[in-house]
């Protein structure tokens, strides 16, 4: 495979809950995706610099990063770093990106800078994937609004519910500011734990009210996963028969599919429909977002919601 569609997709791991696998989701995607072919950007926004740290750029050597290309500091182009490992490319993050709120306040379009930062990229990768933080600040609506789809981690614990519910306040920002929002590309279920109780009950609905939302992968909780940063590697250069490896591998092979698939639907609708917007709009599966494209919540946290208010 060359590479898994014809059109750069910019596609931002997100969820405002925090340690649900975003980081490793997006370092061992972008990794198990350069394997097939595909031209991958990895684009760390978070200021933490999780992903950076995890692929061996330390703090020290952070800049220029996304924060500088962001704010208008550096030339998006220098602030890319190539790695032999990983065979993918990496926009670190820094420790600036925490004032993205106050450093774009004044800023004409602010919601918009990370897609205009990255427009001039889209010749030159097949898939640009974004590390977002765990919040809903100004970060977190740029790459919403910059992005073609979207991929969601999700805890199956009640909190973890509720952060792909209050996900639907920065889509609705997002939308405010542009007029339409990306289709979700997948929710992927993370650190699933069959030996804890509830979980399976939680993973049914998940799957019953998202429907083929959900990626048919599930990452296990898996000890190589959480050492391979440990080590500066992608767990396919850490252990590719580890069980981590094979279940990323196997969410690589679903994300290339879903990929072509909206490619090939692109391809077949109307030039009029061809543009982003039109496309956006694609019709949700029962039960996958709003009308105004954010998640909605499974029976398990509006219910308990309820009983919590009573
Ligand atoms: N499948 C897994 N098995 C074992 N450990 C995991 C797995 N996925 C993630 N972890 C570990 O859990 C912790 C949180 O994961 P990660 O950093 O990917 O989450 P995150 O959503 O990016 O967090 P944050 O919101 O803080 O950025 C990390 O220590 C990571 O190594
Ligand atoms: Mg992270």
């Amino acid at each position: 495979m060359a590479s898994p569609r014809d059109s750069t997709q910019v596609i931002p791991v997100i969820n405002n809950k925090g340690g649900v696998g975003k980081t490793t989701t997006a370092i061992n995607l972008a990794a198990g995706l350069s394997r097939s072919g595909a031209r991958v950007l990895l684009v760390d926004l978070d200021s933490q610099g999780s992903a950076s740290l995890a692929l061996g750029v330390p703090r020290a050597e952070q800049h220029p990063s996304s924060a500088d290309a962001l704010f208008g500091e550096a030339p998006t182009e220098a602030a890319i770093r190539q790695l032999d490992g990983p065979g993918f490319d990496l926009m670190p993050g820094s420790i600036e990106l925490a004032d993205t709120d106050v450093r774009l306040a004044q800023v004409q379009r602010r919601e918009q800078r990370l897609s205009a930062v990255l427009r001039p990229l889209r010749d030159e990768y097949d898939v640009i994937l974004m590390d977002c933080p765990p919040s809903t600040s100004l970060l977190a609506v740029n790459a919403v609004i910059a992005a073609d789809a979207f991929l969601i981690p999700l805890l199956p614990s009640y909190l973890g519910l509720e952060g792909i519910v209050s996900l639907g306040e920065v889509i609705s920002k997002a939308r405010d500011s542009l007029g339409y929002v990306a289709p979700v590309l997948g929710i992927l279920l993370t650190l699933v734990d069959y030996d804890k109780e509830g979980t399976e009950q939680i993973i049914a609905q998940v799957r019953d009210h998202y429907g083929d939302k959900v990626f048919d992968t599930e990452i296990s909780p898996d000890v190589d996963l959480e050492d391979a940063p440990g080590y500066k590697q992608t767990i396919f250069e850490f252990d590719e028969t580890s069980r981590g490896a094979r279940q990323y591998a196997q969410l690589t092979e679903e994300v290339i599919e879903r990929l072509r698939e909206r490619e090939r639907r692109k391809n077949g609708s109307s030039p009029s429909a061809a543009g982003d917007t039109a496309e956006s709009a694609e019709p949700a599966p029962h039960g996958t977002t709003h009308s105004n494209g954010a998640p909605d919540a499974p029976e398990a946290v509006c219910a308990t919601r309820a009983s919590a208010s009573q």
